[in-house]
């Protein structure tokens, strides 16, 4: 057998975040590095013997090598198959599809999502289980406590494989299955949407600009939008992945879409305009004259679901992480169904689609998706938008006025202080707990706390517990800050203040974010001593 046991050394600092490991590229392109963290998590699945997985990632620098290695892991560690990507080339929501599928043990996806790519820049790794989704907690903790102490790695010395055909082949006693990325995800598309009715709409001339954002999701937008559903050539943009997505970040919000953004809010700006990030899990919605923030997107689709024919049958119940605003929950309320909150990051949905407790699930980062896969899917986003827009005759813009006009409107803000040093922010964190008992009753300009605590989260199927998932700040009247430390920043640290306050429908509905929020954001700046950061305000708002 041509495989080789290596030995080796644990690295300092491979504790997977709120999506796997993320690290800057360098990092990874270490010798050892990535193999470390590969054999930790057969190790900590009890060995990857007579087992099948799912390998791709977004075509990120250092994609394609990272493939070559854990084929041969796989391959040493007596796995019987791998389903790659073409290319090594897979979308994270198409990545979870398969891995369901085909019944596969897991996958391992490669991705640092929304952040940039290159030898300069991040790179990651996240094992998914069987269900297709994220590890949860108890699995991640398993692969940290194995990269503290290993000390070998299994890897067979065959040659690297050719990737660039569709088929099978073998390493060592392996089968390597190579398959079009976009098929299967196609396929489920297919059986979730009314592509009849979506392609009539652009045959009537509906107008779309889809930012691929040079990522992985350009091949998928372009097989269904312009090969399936019949929109005009040129409606993607960006549409092949590159290794550096073309210099780009591929985040899509207004910041970093900020070319879509500028065409949608442009003369003759067309119909409808999306994007997704470097993986395809995050979506961005704008129509045109409008931006539709994640946190309506996803109550507008609650609203909306059951118009398409995968959802006709309606929803079990919607869930949101806790930064995200409340307006999904205010259709889950006039719905009658359950709502949930969950901590950050799409592996706490895992459990309550699996128990089918949800049907639709969103975060405030412009992630959506249902229970057709375990991750968020920025393309299915985009479908049914298309499909609730092709079904209602309205624009977006009409849409999400008639939303607020029922529901109320949840006016939303991010602000992101990133690559802070870390002593500043967790001194920031730490004086924001020690406070916490204290703020009730507390005017701050114009607002009075209501109440403020630490968000805990108690998983109501597996009964897991999670603390510390962010600091709440409530107010009299409605509104609320909450402030917490991102688990994927690959440099220093970031702080998210999450700003929201609510009006009903028969209230200004029309005001202007930042402006609506001014009297939120002064005091959550004044409760926490964000002064302290040495900035003149945030460097990312969303
Ligand atoms: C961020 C987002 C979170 C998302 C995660 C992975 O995590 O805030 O909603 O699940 O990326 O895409 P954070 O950096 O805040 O820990
Ligand atoms: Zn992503």
């Amino acid at each position: 057998m041509p495989a080789v046991l290596k030995s080796t050394a644990p690295f300092e600092g491979q504790k997977p975040g709120t999506s796997g490991l993320r690290k800057k590229t360098r990092v990874f392109m270490q010798p050892g590095y990535l193999e470390n963290f590969v054999q930790s998590v057969f190790d900590a699945i009890d060995g990857a013997e007579g087992k099948r997985f799912v390998v791709g990632g977004d075509g990120r620098y250092f994609n394609a090598e990272a493939i070559q290695t854990i084929l041969k892991m796989a391959a040493a560690n007596g796995a019987t198959e791998v389903i790659v990507g073409q290319g090594g080339l897979l979308s994270t929501p198409a990545a979870s599809h398969l891995i369901r599928l085909n019944g596969t043990d897991g996958g391992l996806i490669l991705s640092a999502s929304h952040n940039p790519g290159g030898i300069d820049e991040d790179f990651g790794i996240k094992y998914n289980i069987s269900n297709g989704g994220p590890a949860p907690e108890g699995v991640t903790a398993k692969i940290l406590a194995r990269t503290t102490e290993i000390d070998s790695y299994k890897i067979s010395d065959a040659a690297d494989m050719d990737l660039t055909a569709v088929g099978t082949q073998v390493l060592d006693q392996m089968q390597v299955v190579i398959v079009d990325p976009v098929t299967d995800y196609q396929a489920l598309m297919e059986t979730l949407f009314d592509f009849n009715k979506i392609r009539a709409l652009f045959a009537g001339g509906f107008r779309m600009r889809f930012d691929a954002m040079h990522a992985v999701t350009g091949p998928y937008a372009t097989a269904i939008l312009e090969g399936t559903l019949g929109a005009p050539k040129g409606t993607v943009v960006n549409g092949v992945p590159s290794v550096d997505f073309g210099k780009g970040h591929p985040d899509p919000n207004p910041v970093w879409a900020k070319t879509l953004m500028d065409e949608m809010f442009g003369e003759n700006a067309p119909d409808f305009g999306a994007a997704s990030d470097g993986d395809g899990d995050r979506n961005m919605i704008v129509g045109a004259g409008v931006y539709v923030t994640p946190s309506d997107s996803l109550a507008v689709l609650a609203a909306n679901a059951h118009l398409a024919p995968g959802y006709a049958k309606g929803l079990a119940g919607v869930a949101r992480s806790m930064p995200t605003s409340a307006a999904s929950d205010r259709v889950a309320e006039k719905l009658g169904i359950g709502s949930f909150e969950t901590p950050t990051g799409w592996k706490f949905f895992g459990n309550l689609l699996d128990a089918g407790k949800v049907t639709l699930c969103g975060e405030e980062s412009a992630g959506t998706g249902s229970d057709h896969v375990r991750e968020k899917d920025g393309l299915w986003a985009v479908l049914l938008w298309l499909n609730v827009l092709a079904e209602r005759g309205l624009s977006v813009q009409d849409i999400r006025t008639d939303h607020w006009q029922t529901y109320g409107r949840d006016y939303y803000s991010r602000h992101d202080y990133e690559a802070l040093p870390v002593d500043i922010a967790n001194t920031i964190m730490y004086d924001l707990r020690s406070q916490l008992d204290t703020l009730a009753g507390r005017s701050v300009g114009a607002l009075t706390v209501s109440g403020a605590d630490e968000f805990s989260y108690l998983d109501p199927v597996d009964g897991s517990e999670s603390h510390q998932q962010g600091i709440r700040i409530f107010f009299e009247g409605g509104a609320r800050a909450v402030f917490r430390l991102s688990g994927t920043g690959t440099e220093g640290a970031t702080l998210r203040v999450y700003l929201q306050s609510y009006v009903d429908g028969s209230g200004d509905l029309h005001v202007e974010t930042q402006a609506a929020l001014a009297d939120v954001i002064a005091a959550a700046s004044d409760i926490s001593g964000l002064e302290r950061t040495g900035r003149d305000g945030p460097d990312v708002m969303t």
